[in-house]
């Protein structure tokens, strides 16, 4: 995780930088810093927490045209200003910001003779950079060969004009202007203020100066990149019009599968179906929310194409015994296209010489990078850590794969049209809430695409309210986790299917029996009595997995509201995970 990014201009960048460190925080909140040149000198200033804690530590009246900064997500070391980016190098002649792990750092660090200041593998970097000779490019290549790991890095060096910038895995950018020069984690640093951007290989190092931007391979050769046009990046709904992101991308799913709809169907979506109608069978692979995207692109797949289909946890896939086949597509399922352990996976794939299919919402990530066939979704930039409509999004996307994949999907676009334009946010009763807040054991049940809602709702749960709650099918409920439900457990059954009413039903009896209270959310009556239910609109089926995580996802919102916490940045966690 931890996102980067560096000025270099006619005018001071401090703002610049803080300002893309922003944009950057969902990559990691744990601190933040910033290092500068100031009269032949590097200064830096740190911070723990969120970025505006950082900024409350800048004096209006620092100012310096080459600066680089970090926020952090801690994987090495506790949080602390110590162990916050930028790191300075014993001498004080660099200073680095890093994304990325350095595995060898315990070795490194043994060969160097430093007082470390900090328990981070960056610090052992940056002391390495220092300890080798030749100028501040040949330092940053020779110590990069002796990194084993990911980084992407930005460098100052106290004597000269430049930053140096290196890249191995983990993401990183740069795009020139008239004023300046800006290098970030990702695309969201340019909004606004950049058309063209470059996007860095692997082992690609680069010196930015105030006038341009000169790139190099490993062995220091100067080399040639293309610039990518980044005109079409949906930048425009970055800004903040509710009181947290979360909410703003809730409210925004229903104009994001229109916008999904006509992408397809009238903007004329450039995609080969063609040629995936070739492969007999599919095998999804995700982390978190998107394998649940995934659980259900296997379920619409395999009802609309009779196709058979599995689906992977892309850490439980890299290292399993895998059965692999020339005739499967191997479908990458991520929002951000950054996730490491979905990267290795599809990695994995490609080294075997097998096709790669990618799902991403992030246009130039490094997931579509290697991938054969890319399919974006178009949720917009997704902010919160918890994921509301980049899910949904992809769900509705993978429907509709499945139905052209099927050649359904002609037929059925009057059907689909009329879902988009009549889909409302949801709200979630605030007294339904007070009721159900009380309950500290809560079970999400459901049964096939309702299973999956279940799982997604519990998760959302889990993450931003820290409750400690289960999603699981409702047929397994007898198979042991009965034995906890009593009169202080809220079950939440997710009935959507008219096919499993019956079924749901005889769960829900179960349930009550055993002095469990359930909460039902349905789009139909059913013959039990429940203590709360939740109305959800009636839609087709193939439409209600979009439909009925919309209330929960409300849900976890409100109850994380109730208990103070700030759903945007929960804590532990990160929006793009980096690490395995
Ligand atoms: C979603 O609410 C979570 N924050 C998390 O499970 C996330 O979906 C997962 O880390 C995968 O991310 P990706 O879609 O960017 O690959």
């Amino acid at each position: 995780m931890c996102g980067i990014c560096a000025g270099i201009g006619h005018e001071n960048q401090i703002d610049d930088v803080v300002c893309g460190l922003k944009k950057l925080e969902y990559r990691g909140y744990d601190s933040s810093g910033i290092a500068f040149l100031k009269n032949g000198e590097i200064q830096a200033i740190k911070s723990v927490g969120q970025i505006k804690n950082l900024e409350k530590k800048i004096d209006d009246e620092v100012c310096s045209h080459v600066v680089i900064g970090h926020t952090r997500w801690a994987t090495h070391g506790s949080v602390c200003e110590e162990n916050a980016h930028p790191h300075i190098s014993q001498n004080g002649e660099f200073a680095m910001v890093h994304n990325g792990i350095v595995e060898n750092f315990e070795n490194l660090k043994g060969n160097l003779n430093c007082n470390f200041k900090s328990q981070t593998d960056t610090e052992v970097f940056v002391n390495l950079v220092e300890a080798e000779s030749g100028t501040p490019l040949e330092r940053l290549m020779k110590a990069s060969r002796k990194v084993v790991g990911s980084f992407a890095v930005a460098l100052l060096h106290k004597n000269t004009n430049s930053i140096f910038l290196a890249k191995r895995k983990s993401p990183l950018m740069v795009a020139v202007g008239k004023d300046g020069v800006f290098a970030g984690s990702d695309i969201s640093v340019f909004a606004g203020k950049f058309d063209f951007c470059y996007i860095f290989e692997d082992d690609e190092f680069a010196i930015m100066e105030e006038d341009g931007v000169k790139f190099f391979d490993l062995n220091g050769n100067q080399i040639s990149k293309k610039a990518v046009d980044i005109r079409d990046f949906d930048f425009y709904d970055e800004d903040l019009n509710e009181d947290f992101y979360m909410l703003k991308e809730i409210k925004e799913q229903p104009a994001a599968l229109r916008k999904t709809y006509f992408k397809f169907f009238s903007e004329g979506l450039q995609f080969d179906f063609e040629a995936i109608k070739k492969f007999k069978s599919f095998h999804f692979i995700a982390c978190g929310t998107a394998y649940h995207s995934c659980l259900l692109g296997a379920q619409f797949i395999q009802q609309f194409c009779k196709k058979d289909c599995k689906v992977s946890i892309a850490s439980e896939f890299r290292y399993g015994s895998n059965i692999y086949s020339k005739n499967c597509l191997y479908v990458f399922v991520s929002q951000s296209g950054e996730t490491a352990d979905t990267m290795a996976c599809a990695s994995l794939v490609k080294e075997k010489g097998l096709k790669v299919m990618c799902v991403t919402n992030v246009p130039y990530c490094s997931l579509n990078k290697l991938a054969d066939f890319v399919l974006p979704t178009f949720a917009g930039r997704e902010v919160a850590v918890a994921s509301t409509k980049a899910y949904t999004t992809q769900v509705f996307t993978l429907l509709i794969f499945a139905l052209f994949l099927n050649d359904k999907a002609t037929r059925l676009q009057d059907e689909l049209k009329r879902f988009v334009l009549n889909l409302e946010n949801l709200q979630f009763n605030e007294c339904l809430l007070e009721e159900i807040s009380k309950f500290k054991k809560i079970f999400f049940i459901g049964r096939e695409q309702d299973y999956v809602s279940a799982l997604e709702g519990a998760l959302k749960l889990k993450e931003i309210a820290y409750l400690n709650c289960l999603g699981m099918p409702a047929g397994e409920l007898k198979h042991g986790t009965l034995a906890l439900i009593d009169p202080q457990t809220l079950v939440i059954a997710i009935s959507t299917q008219r096919a499993l009413k019956g079924k749901m039903e005889s769960n829900i009896e179960e349930i009550k029996a055993r002095g469990g209270k359930v909460l039902l959310i349905s789009n139909f009556k059913h013959n039990v009595e429940t203590d709360f239910f939740v109305e959800l609109p009636d839609f087709d089926e193939m439409f209600m997995p979009i439909v009925s995580i919309i209330p929960l996802q409300q849900l976890a919102l409100n109850f994380a509201l109730k208990l103070g916490y700030n759903p945007d940045k929960p804590r532990n966690l990160a929006k793009s995970v980096t690490v395995e």
